[in-house]
């Protein structure tokens, strides 16, 4: 049997059930008061609430008929423009069951060029009568400003550790694992205010059974433990090019990571290091450049080694 997905199992059905979002839920929850809707613009990074919203707004608005009145679609379907245009005016032909307007929810509206958005804005014309807009973008910035100007904008900002702690938390007494506590730290340290990566996280880790620790979380992602990113930068930094160098290989192997992984997860640690700003500066300056070169697609252990040794002759600057 094929497990379900957690993310959907667990996903909220109420506007008051979304983690954190205050002040968008208040505006929402506002709007299902009155039981009317402006077309809107739901701007944030990924796994922060986005769809979830929609779904919840159409779930309450709804009821049991929800999915007549709610047509999901991708704006960025690589058939193009014209087939997205196209199932928005059959779904909009109809009239809406159970209320006055449908919901068109229009995910990753920033990924159409500018004339695909101006096209999109002609279509949102159209139906203003019948239908209300929710268009969902990474970045507003990306949207041209007669649509800005049309919806109303809501920003969904990345999850505070404690929203997502609380989450997870959640799913944990419902699927009855148990979550040590630097497996919690492991599952927040590596989720970055994205709810969908951690529970995506803790649903992998949990096909290796009920307990759930750090080193677990750290496999299953294939990345190192903060702490032994930062004790090969400060061995470096230190001088011993070969102890650092080996460290760095112990990682790669055991955890299974990517040169591109190891750099990111030097980037996230450099700064907590405890050595002058102008130090970090120039280190962040040296990350950026071997980034760079792994994106280009160079050996991994020659660059990641190499990014050490610059390491090494900056550490000697600083003592
Ligand atoms: N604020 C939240 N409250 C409760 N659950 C959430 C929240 N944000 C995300 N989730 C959970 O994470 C999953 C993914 O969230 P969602 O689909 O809403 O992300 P999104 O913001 O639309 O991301 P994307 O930009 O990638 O489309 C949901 O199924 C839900 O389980
Ligand atoms: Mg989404």
């Amino acid at each position: 049997m094929i497990e379900a997905m957690w993310v959907e199992k667990y996903r909220p059905d109420k506007i008051k059930e979304i983690v954190g979002q205050k002040e968008v839920v208040e505006r929402l929850a506002g709007y299902l008061k009155s039981r009317n809707l402006p077309n809107m613009l739901f701007a944030g990074p990924p796994g922060t609430g986005k769809t979830t919203a929609a779904i919840a707004l159409a779930k309450e608005l709804f009821g049991k008929n929800w999915k007549a009145n709610f047509l999901e679609l991708n704006a960025s379907d690589e058939r193009g423009i014209d087939v997205v245009r196209g199932k928005i005016k059959s779904f909009a032909r109809t009239q809406a069951m159970g209320g006055d307007f449908k919901i068109i929810f229009l995910d990753e509206a920033d990924a159409l060029t500018k004339d695909a958005q101006h096209a999109m804005r002609r279509t949102m014309e159209m139906f203003t009568n019948t239908c209300r807009f929710i268009l969902s973008c990474n970045y507003s910035s990306k949207i041209i400003e007669p649509i800005q100007s049309r919806c109303a904008l809501f920003r969904f900002r990345p999850l505070e550790n404690e929203e997502i702690e609380s989450k997870i938390r959640q799913i944990v007494r419902g699927e009855k694992l148990d979550v040590t506590s630097d497996g919690m730290g492991a599952i927040l340290y590596v989720s970055e205010g994205d709810l969908r990566k951690a529970i995506n996280l803790l649903q992998s880790a949990s096909a290796f059974g009920k307990k759930i620790n750090e080193d677990l979380i750290y496999k299953v992602v294939a990345k190192a433990r903060p702490e032994d990113i930062r004790e090969i930068l400060e061995t470096a930094l230190g001088g011993d090019f070969m102890k650092a160098r080996e460290r760095l290989r112990e990682l790669i192997i055991t955890y299974g990571m990517s040169g591109e992984d190891a750099v990111e997860q030097f980037h996230k640690e450099v700064f907590k290091l405890k050595i002058p700003e102008d130090a970090k500066v120039r280190l962040a300056d040296i990350i950026g450049e071997y980034d760079f070169r792994l994106v280009e697609g160079s050996s991994e252990l020659i660059q990641t080694e190499a990014l050490l040794a610059q390491f090494v002759s900056i550490g000697k600057g600083i003592k």
